[in-house]
């Protein structure tokens, strides 16, 4: 953390008195840091408190007249690299997450543009609040990161989730936050997610069910990484990671033509999306009646193979495809590499139970061009994502 400049803004729980080890744990690592107080935090600990440890003046109203001319608020905001709101109550993160602008950390959030990490502490039932949770869901779309509350006693007796994360595991966030690799920088990354929608009628549709949480996973680390991303997604009821290129549809067809618009600017596709293998031959003006149709027979046509058609157009991307096979699993997976030309393949048995479709979980086996076999254990998309995006080599990254 050397010579990083953090706030840390306190907002007014009781946990307030615990930001003042961590700004103490953040200055003996070398960080330099700036405090801001919501406007009732002062209730628990003193601007004083603050100001006589970190050596700065603490930034906690809005409407001081002696400062107000040099818009503290925004020159303490574009210099910091991180934000650290710590505890964040209810209210603030409520704030947060609407785009309030009451108090001086709340004015701080909205104009800072950098990173910003979150340490709610709050009581239980606020905690479990479908409100709050959709604040803490709006905003971790918005790319703030959340160290989660634990379990435990809290401040009014309950015991239950809301009590601050240990100041150790919030110090370790931070430290990971300052570590993070960043060795996709430069690299251009096409994703795809989700399932696709093929019409049959005004009404219905043939799909999967894709939840699109690879694909995403993907992207969100992929940006995080470095890189520079697009995502094309098919429906999902996920929200995009925040700081990247975001393009919707719902077509096989539709899906195609965007992967050829971004695949050749490109430095890597990833295919995660469940693209719809067949399309209705006729797609119905009118909503299809059942009347006289029981024994209807719908008559399909097959889509365009998205990675074969990459593979064609293909100069230098590493092109990475999936299967999902619900049987031969790696003999499939063998073919799919070989016919569509691919670099590595990710193949997944979709009818083991709690994995693949839907679950944040999966156990995949990774082939490369090499043909060489790798099991992985069972763990989370975002890992998954995390290896895969190591997969890719340095001729791909530009080097
Ligand atoms: N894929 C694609 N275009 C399609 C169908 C699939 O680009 N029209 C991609 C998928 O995104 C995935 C890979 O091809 O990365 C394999 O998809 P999968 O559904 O497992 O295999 P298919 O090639 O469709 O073959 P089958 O369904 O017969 O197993």
């Amino acid at each position: 953390m050397e010579n990083k400049k953090i706030v840390l803004a306190v907002s007014a729980g009781i946990a307030a008195y615990k930001a003042v080890e961590l700004l103490r744990l953040l200055m003996k690592e070398g960080a330099e840091v700036q405090v801001a107080m919501s406007a009732n935090a002062g209730q628990f600990v003193t601007p004083l408190t603050f100001e006589a440890l970190s050596g700065k003046p603490v930034y906690h109203q809005i409407f001081d007249a002696k400062n107000s001319g040099d818009m503290e608020h925004i020159r303490v905001a574009e210099n910091a690299d991180l934000m650290l709101v710590v505890p964040a109550t209810a209210s603030t993160i409520g704030k947060m997450a609407n785009g309030l602008a009451d108090d001086a950390l709340s004015n701080l959030y909205l104009a800072f543009k950098g990173s910003v990490m979150v340490a709610p502490a709050m009581n239980d039932g606020m905690w479990q609040n479908p409100a709050v949770q959709d604040n803490i869901a709006k905003l971790t779309s918005h790319g703030v990161e959340f160290v989660e509350p634990e379990q435990g006693e809290l401040a009014c007796g309950a015991i239950g989730p809301g009590r601050l994360s240990d100041l150790d595991t919030i110090m370790g966030r931070v430290r990971n936050h300052f570590n993070q690799l960043q060795d996709l920088q430069g690299m251009r990354i096409l994703v795809t997610a989700g399932p696709t929608h093929e019409p049959l009628d005004p009404v219905r549709y043939l799909s999967n069910p894709s939840s699109g949480k690879m694909g995403y996973a993907v992207a969100e680390r992929a940006k995080a990484r470095g890189a520079e991303v697009v995502l094309i997604s098919g429906p999902t009821h996920l929200n995009p990671p925040a700081g990247i290129k975001f393009e919707p549809c719902k077509t096989a067809a539709e899906m195609n033509s965007l992967v050829q618009e971004h695949f050749l600017e490109c430095d890597v596709l990833v295919m995660s999306a469940a693209v719809g293998d067949f399309t209705a031959a006729k797609l119905e003006k009118e909503k299809i009646k059942k009347q006289g149709e029981e024994g209807r027979t719908l008559k399909l046509v097959a889509t365009k193979d998205i990675l074969m058609e990459a593979s064609k157009i293909k100069t230098r991307q590493f092109v990475v495809g999936f299967a999902a096979e619900t049987q031969n699993l790696i003999e499939s997976a063998l073919e799919k590499l070989r016919k569509k030309k691919l670099d590595l393949i990710v193949a997944n048995d979709i009818s083991a139970p709690g994995i693949g479709f839907q679950s944040d979980n999966n156990q995949v086996t990774l082939i490369g061009s090499d043909e060489k076999i790798e099991n992985l254990p069972r763990m989370t998309k975002k890992e998954i994502a995390n290896i895969l995006l190591d997969k890719i080599p340095s001729r791909a990254r530009g080097e």
